[in-house]
């Protein structure tokens, strides 16, 4: 009987534990919980000089545009000074800006304007890799015995080849580049011109921590990491098995998530990020698993914030390949794992992928609008933070170029390269990369329908999508129903509904292969979400009385009844329940 009652006493304490526990992502608030994050290619949103390429000066002149989207935080990719292999992503001076973007000053200018409207500056932190005409490798390549020696992997000659490694950027897919300065190779898991830092050097990372505490001095309030994962590596370099090539889960597992990947982030986080408490730290590409992901960003741990992991974006070419299904299931496995502790971030889009409504929706002008405006709602329901891509609010789409010419990215470019030297099918691969480049995405913002939709008035570095005459901010901001004023409300809403912040999730009809839908539930308080994905009209099985939908928000502009439980193609409907 003893036994019994200690047993009930045990019971009754595990679910007074895990009741405060399931409350506790709810309770816990954050800026950076409820904020949407509107991320800036600064190359390509405005150009104010006309030499072809954007600038801080060009993104000043389009505050109030940023203000009026109602966003809270822009998440601005590299800005630092860069030769520009890989678009600011190969920095050569952390502490200045990249010449083509203007100044330091330029830079304040930003940070002030920005501030002033409320709106908070998110910087990319690259640190797996510098440029190779960063003063730290042109020193370390110059003797073995130099300074800055360990700054960087290098593998001498006379222990023969490097265990091979594959390379993301590299004509001939190697990430060990022969340098005969010191008769070593050096590693460079992006291009040759992006050589690896060596994070097991602590003047390296001390140098690092300074760096980011030059940036949070300024008062930037956050920084997303760029390729993180990778900075602890295995440095005896065992050989791979041959099969992960090309399965980014699998590359992150065997190249990165090294032994000390954890100590360096909790590292970081004691030597700089806890000093500055309110400031936001995005987990680009975090874990290989739910799991892994949540590792990085349960606070109990101390690391970072916001897992940004990449299995819904690495998922498929086209949400036809995948399927609904599939893609419903990552959503919420992440969602199940990260339910009590720990944030996520929801996306579609960013600089490294093509344009969302060409892989999750339809960019015929029949769907376009539609499909643009489904994806907005499904980013601005979904549990976790916002990351809204710039162009995206306009539905922008695809480039799809046709010649090799036309792409500047180094991905492109040197696989297309390595293909050419291999004797590939260039045209296929052409053909391919008109869907899945990430050039499709960086094409100049359209801002209206004059000359280069008035990005610039010289020649822009990429080529204008040739929509731009009826795509662009202008048209859109006479029509109420545009994407872009469909785009601010929803942003509205979700600030004024904090159980789209903080509710919980809740999957309906899972095997639905055209309808995602789910509920948001928060102090009494149930949000349906129903999101047809398809072109055809759609039925759900929600199992929720129809009597008792509300509806409060539809992307038609026509709302019929759902009594019949039947969506029109790619509708978005968001319910209440009574
Ligand atoms: C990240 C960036 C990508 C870049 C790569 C190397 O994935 O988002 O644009 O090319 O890292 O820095």
């Amino acid at each position: 009987m003893k036994k019994i009652k200690s047993l009930i006493i045990i019971i009754l304490l595990m679910t007074i534990t895990a009741q405060s526990q399931e409350t506790k992502t709810s309770t816990d608030k954050k800026w950076w919980k409820e904020a949407v994050i509107y991320q800036i290619y600064p190359r390509s949103f405005k150009d104010s000089d006309g030499n072809g390429v954007g600038d801080l000066k060009g993104i000043i002149s389009k505050l109030d545009y940023i203000k009026s989207l109602g966003v809270d935080a822009v998440w601005l990719n590299p800005v630092y000074e860069s030769p520009n292999d890989d678009n600011g992503y190969d920095i050569s001076n952390y502490r200045e800006i990249m010449k083509d973007f203007g100044t330091m000053k330029d830079f304040n200018l930003l940070l002030k304007g920005m501030h002033e409207r409320g709106i908070k500056l998110i910087m990319d932190l690259v640190v797996n890799h510098s440029s190779d005409e960063n003063n730290w490798f042109q020193e370390s390549r110059k003797s073995r015995d130099n300074k800055y020696r360990n700054y960087y992997y290098w593998w001498p000659a006379e222990k023969g080849k490097p265990p091979y490694r594959w390379s993301w950027f590299d004509v001939n897919s190697n990430a060990w580049k022969y340098d005969a300065m010191t008769d070593s190779y050096y590693l460079h898991y992006f291009s040759e011109k992006q050589p690896d830092l060596n994070w097991n050097n602590p003047e390296l990372r001390k140098e690092i921590y300074d760096m980011m505490k030059f940036w949070l001095d300024k008062g930037i309030d956050g920084f997303r990491l760029d390729a993180f994962q990778f900075i602890s590596k295995d440095d005896s370099f065992p050989e791979l098995p041959k099969e992960i090539i090309n399965k980014p889960l699998e590359i992150v597992k065997y190249y990165g998530n090294g032994p000390h990947l954890h100590e360096y982030i909790q590292e970081m986080n004691s030597e700089v990020l806890s000093k500055y408490p309110n400031v936001l730290t995005v987990a680009e590409g975090a874990g290989d698993s739910p799991k892994a992901a949540l590792k990085f960003v349960d606070p109990d741990r101390k690391e970072l914030n916001i897992a940004y992991h990449f299995e819904s974006v690495d998922v498929g070419k086209h949400l036809n390949d995948f399927g609904l299904v599939k893609y419903k299931d990552i959503f919420s496995r992440y969602d199940k794992e990260f339910k009590d502790k720990g944030w996520l971030s929801i996306f579609l889009a960013n600089h490294d992928q093509p344009r969302m409504v060409n892989k999750f929706g339809n960019d015929t002008p029949e769907f376009r609008e539609l499909s643009s405006k489904m994806l907005t709602t499904f980013i601005l329901t979904m549990r976790g933070t916002a990351f809204y891509y710039n162009g995206d609010e306009l539905g922008m789409t695809n480039a799809k170029f046709n010649s090799i010419d036309d792409y500047q990215d180094v991905d492109t470019r040197n696989r297309y390269l390595g293909l050419k030297q291999n004797g590939g099918d260039l045209a296929a691969f052409l053909e391919d990369q008109k869907q899945t480049s990430r050039e499709n995405s960086r094409t100049p913002f359209q801002w209206n329908s004059t000359v280069n939709s008035g990005f610039t008035t010289g020649k822009p570095w990429l080529k204008v999508n040739q929509n731009f005459v009826t795509i662009n901010a202008e048209s859109q901001e006479k029509d109420p129903n545009s994407v872009l004023n469909y785009f601010r409300k929803l942003v509205k809403w979700r600030k004024n509904n904090p159980v789209l912040i903080y509710g919980k999730y809740m999957l309906l009809d899972r095997e639905n292969p055209k309808v995602f839908a789910f509920t948001r539930e928060l102090e009494g308080k149930k949000i349906l979400v129903l999101l047809n994905f398809s072109a055809d009209n759609a039925t759900v099985n929600t199992g929720i009385d129809p009597k008792n939908y509300k509806i409060i928000n539809s992307n038609y502009i026509y709302l019929d009844s759902i009594k019949n439980a039947i969506l029109r193609p790619y509708e978005a409907l968001i319910i209440e329940i009574n």
